[in-house]
């Protein structure tokens, strides 16, 4: 692989001014001139912009923080890439990335959000007629080739962040690979053919011709303009995507690393919450400046450590509570996200709170300390039982490299893996592609709607456990999604491939109008797409379970949720009438606090709720309401989660039937102490336990006549 050596004299620029206190705008222009000036991948420049003009289809390997997704895009913008009205598009396999990138870019090029450079995300659309420079998620991409096939408004597609083979990536790089070579033979006019074969090699042997024939014959006749294909990855082994593309050319962008100290602990730790925030304490308390990053497995985490640290504060003497603690995970509301790259107030330290979109998707600046508890929370799928649980896992010894490098960005750093060093060797080399592990129910609904039938002889770079096809595939047809013959049923079907949701909620949505209550579905829905509208303090126990009572329904958490939404919506309204906008949000929060709901979530919910209210419109579907009578929406829920039912046994606990799992309901469950005899669920969580989560009654007889496929009166 050839190297691009980066100049380390340049290393000069002072990350952190750039985002610093706004002075005069010209001077704001030369320090971001000269932070990109000083980044590695600008010594290699005009190289990588010769790299893509010789190869339709490029691997760039880099480390993270040397400048590749911020800077490509905008050298291949100035390079001449989008003449022609082309657009250059970027995919990110997580929202965050999307969004603070596209900020960031549009700050660097001088324009507006929106305008030259914008972003697309899953229920957020920024970008307008004069975007040039697209950064979107991987799976937005993929939804638009529902629209267009060929992806004909993007003269260059850069897949990003690869290495994370997150499924819809993978999916992604299959779909491009036929769209690239179907736009080049029609651009070149030989071959519009459905009896093009790939002529070079073994690698290209493996061609999905059904996936092929397909693309080609909608291409048939019109004209298109070749599509340059990018695949960036943080990991050094670009081989597997070399091969993948028949033996693409791959070059390297070397980065900067400074030494970074590991230090270990002693002993295991039990409760790894629990050392972060010791270690965090212990970091601010002994160590000289710099900022530290703290990697956590998820929200609900984040959010109890940020309480920890709040209430543990005041308790330091006053000139140690200079702490300023700044979360960051995937459903942060986006305005809250681009919080990570700014400085803490003069004198502060800066106490990051991420999950693993901190490794590799975004680079905050000044990181010196990093606490790795060496954990990471993954979805899991288990073809027998057709259920996928997230479940916290250790991360593999990639992930804990990269977590490390972090420290030593700007400077010498240290990083604590909160475990034994013995423990690091016993770790798994990499992580195991998402496809491998996941229920592919949604992937294989989207390639359906892209007219991909054969899902077996589709051209994975990783073929996925056939189980598992067969598994998800058995799962739409029950869902009613597929027909006898595997085709995508009408109306249902298409209209479940049409929502950006998982294939239950789709269904959900799709046959609410038969019980009369697709506006309460849709709220249901939206509050179900967000992690944890509750919180509940342990200190607080009492109080916050008073606070859920106002909101509770003997029926369960689904209208636990509807309650809920509505009650803030309302409160939300009101406040509008007799103050502004603004002041009316604001006390939302505090109304929020007090009754020990989660804003941000809320918040998320809110905007996922107009979004797909907007979709199921566009969709012709007519929203109905069931009023004050609930029994129809729980009707609904059984001719959709009908998968995830569960009858009470004898000891108290469930049995889930199509799994046959024995299960037990969450203590954060309405329900937790009503135990009812039959109930649907919406998720199930592994821990020690098969917890389930977000429960209803419902009547079993309800399955027999809504579910007949599945179900059948009992002996
Ligand atoms: O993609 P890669 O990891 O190679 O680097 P990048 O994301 O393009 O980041 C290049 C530089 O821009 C880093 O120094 C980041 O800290 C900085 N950056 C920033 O200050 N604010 C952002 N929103 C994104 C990147
Ligand atoms: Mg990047």
């Amino acid at each position: 692989m050839p190297s691009m050596a980066s100049n380390d004299s340049t290393h000069t620029a002072n990350i952190n001014q750039l985002n610093g206190p706004k002075t005069d705008s010209l001077d704001r222009r030369q320090k971001i001139e000269q932070h990109r000036k000083a980044l590695p991948i600008a010594t290699v420049e005009k190289k990588l912009l010769e790299e893509v003009s010789n190869n339709d289809i490029l691997i760039i390997v880099g480390e993270t923080g040397s400048g590749k997704t911020t800077q490509l895009p905008q050298y291949l913008f100035n390079g001449g890439f989008c003449r022609n009205g082309g657009i250059i598009g970027i995919t990110q396999p997580r929202r965050v990335a999307a969004v603070t990138v596209a900020k960031r870019v549009a700050e660097e090029c001088g324009a507006t959000l929106g305008q030259k450079v914008g972003y697309s995300i899953r229920f957020e659309d920024t970008t307008s007629s004069s975007t040039r420079i697209k950064y979107m998620t991987d799976g937005l991409l993929l939804r638009e080739a529902l629209l267009d096939p060929y992806l004909s408004k993007y003269s260059v597609i850069i897949v990003d962040e690869a290495h994370e083979r997150t499924v819809q990536t993978d999916v992604l790089l299959g779909l491009l690979k036929t769209v690239q070579k179907t736009r080049s033979s029609s651009a070149s006019d030989v071959a519009c053919s459905d009896h093009t074969k790939p002529d070079n090699g073994a690698m290209l042997e493996k061609e999905a011709i059904v996936q092929s024939t397909s693309i080609l014959k909608h291409s048939r006749g019109k004209k298109l303009s070749p599509l340059k294909l990018i695949i960036m990855s943080a990991s050094l082994d670009a081989r597997v995507f070399s091969e993948y593309f028949g033996g693409a050319r791959a070059v390297h962008v070397q980065g900067r690393q400074f030494p970074v100290d590991i230090l270990y602990t002693r002993q295991p730790e039990t409760d790894y919450v629990d050392a972060a925030l010791i270690t965090i304490f212990q970091i601010h308390l002994e160590e000289g400046p710099g900022d530290v990053l703290v990697f956590l497995t998820g929200q609900e985490e984040i959010e109890s450590i940020e309480r920890l640290v709040q209430d543990r504060l005041p308790k330091l003497p006053e000139s140690k509570r200079n702490i300023s603690i700044i979360p960051i995970f995937a459903s942060l509301p986006s305005e809250k996200q681009m919080k990570v790259f700014l400085p803490a107030p003069a004198g502060f330290r800066k106490v990051i709170l991420a999950t693993n979109i901190a490794e590799t998707s975004v680079t905050i600046p000044g990181i010196k300390y990093v606490i790795d508890p060496g954990m990471v929370k993954v979805r899991t799928y288990d073809p027998n039982t057709g259920i996928e649980p997230l479940i916290i896992v250790k991360t593999s010894k990639a992930q804990a490299l990269q977590r490390s490098g972090r420290a030593g960005r700007d400077g010498p750093g240290k990083c604590y893996r909160l475990y034994p060093e013995n423990e690091f060797y016993k770790l798994k080399d990499s992580t195991m592609p998402e496809i491998k592990r996941c229920n592919l129910s949604n992937v294989i609904l989207q390639l359906k709607a892209l007219g991909i039938d054969d899902i077996i002889g589709f051209d994975f770079i990783e073929e996925p456990d056939r189980r598992a096809i067969i598994k998800s595939m058995e799962l739409l047809f029950l869902l009613g999604a597929l027909t006898d013959d595997g085709k995508l049923s009408d109306p249902v079907g298409h209209q479940m491939s049409r929502l950006p949701l998982d294939p239950i909620y789709s269904k959900a949505l799709v046959v609410a109008n038969q019980f009369s209550c697709l506006e309460e579905m849709l709220i249901v829905v939206s509050m179900l797409s967000v992690e944890s509208i509750f919180y509940v303090p342990r200190e607080k126990l009492e109080e916050s379970r008073t606070a859920l009572k106002s909101f509770s329904s003997t029926e369960g958490d689904h209208l636990t949720l509807l309650n809920t939404y509505r009650a803030s919506d309302e409160f939300l309204e009101k406040g509008k009438l007799v103050s502004s906008n603004e002041k009316a949000e604001k006390n939302l929060r505090k109304w929020c606090k007090e009754n020990f709901i989660n804003n941000r979530s809320l918040k998320h919910a809110r905007d996922i709720h107009s979004q797909i209210r907007r979709n199921v419109e566009q969709m012709g579907l007519r929203i109905t309401s069931c009023g004050e009578d609930m029994l129809p929406l729980r009707r609904c829920l059984s001719a959709s989660f009908f998968l995830n039912a569960a009858l009470k046994q004898p000891d108290g606990t469930y049995r889930a039937l199509s799994s046959g799992l024995t299960v037990q309901i969450h203590p954060s469950s309405v329900l937790f102490r009503a135990k009812p005899e039959c109930i649907i669920f919406d998720e199930l969580v592994r821990t020690n336990q098969n917890y389930i989560r977000n429960i209803s009654i419902i009547d079993y007889l309800w399955l027999i006549e809504l579910a007949p496929q599945c179900y059948a009166l009992q002996e």
